[in-house]
């Protein structure tokens, strides 16, 4: 993969960084992205020192539209082309709709909807003009229905799913493929912030391995693991009063209190 060039959103930490490392490993040219420049210079070393790899570093804010224009654009003039885009920055706040926190609304359709498709068309120009490139999007598991206290980021990844679905049917003809990924719970910083019982629960590192060769496969949508992803699936058909009974009220139980 020498002279394949891979850009990553996120790459501070959790996912990001991880699948970083799995593509510096592989030979690829990064261009890493993130608001925490510190984290993303340390990185960069890290990698070059083990990897031998070309980095370069942006420090963005993916929901400020010009400046995901300007850090992409720089990144794809320094490496000449773009093989590979991974729109993995997001955040996920705890939204009850009781309280009503308009900010929490704002912060995550801008980072995780608005922020992602930024960065996707950044991009596409150039892998329009070299008729190739891949471009995949950390979505979540979360996007089939609207699960309790977390109505924003639910919409967020269902909103992601949409968009990145019809782009895949848009950018066929360009040679361009998608890569939807849905991943259930994986080790990182938003996840350890939870206080709630997580199924299946996956170590950082398998968790991005997966992510990592569904990319390489082109798989067009990426459920994963496979256990909660047909759980999850299910649910979509679900009658309302069956699923209100299970869930209405269940993310305030504490991880004590279900183990
Ligand atoms: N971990 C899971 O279980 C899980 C499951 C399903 C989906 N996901 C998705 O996986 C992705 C990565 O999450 P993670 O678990 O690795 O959490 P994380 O460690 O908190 O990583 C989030 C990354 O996004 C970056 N980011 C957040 N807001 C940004 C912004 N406005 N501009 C630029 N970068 C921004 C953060 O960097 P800075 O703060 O430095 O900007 C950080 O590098 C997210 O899209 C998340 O929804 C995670």
């Amino acid at each position: 993969m020498k002279d394949h060039v891979v850009i990553i959103t996120g790459a501070s930490s959790g996912l990001g960084a991880e699948l970083a490392k799995l593509y510096a490993k592989s030979g690829y040219s990064l261009g890493l992205i993130a608001r925490r420049e510190s984290r993303l210079i340390e990185l960069k070393k890290d990698l070059e020192t083990a990897f031998g790899t070309t980095i370069m570093i942006g420090r963005c804010d993916v929901s400020n539209q010009d400046a995901v224009f300007n850090c992409i654009d720089g990144m794809i003039s320094y490496f000449g082309r773009i093989d590979l885009l991974i729109a993995n920055a997001g955040i996920s706040l705890a939204s009850p709709a009781y309280e009503a926190n308009a900010q929490a609304l704002t912060d995550t359709i801008q980072t995780n909807v608005l922020g992602a498709g930024y960065c996707a068309y950044a991009v596409i120009p150039t892998m329009i003009q070299q008729q190739s490139g891949h471009i995949a999007v950390i979505s979540s598991l979360a996007g089939y229905r609207g699960l309790p206290e977390a109505g924003v980021y639910c919409a967020s990844k269902s909103a992601v799913n949409i968009l990145f679905e019809s782009m895949r049917l848009d950018l066929k003809k360009f040679r361009i493929g998608v890569s939807i990924i849905r991943p259930g719970y994986i080790k990182s910083p938003i996840t350890d912030r939870n206080e709630f019982y997580m199924p299946f629960l996956q170590d950082t590192d398998a968790g991005c391995k997966k992510i990592f060769n569904a990319i390489q496969r082109k798989q067009k949508i990426f459920a994963f693991p496979w256990p909660l992803a047909i759980i999850v699936r299910s649910l979509y058909f679900w009658p309302c009063w069956l699923f209100d009974l299970c869930f209405s009220g269940i993310k305030n139980k504490k991880k004590a209190d279900l183990t």
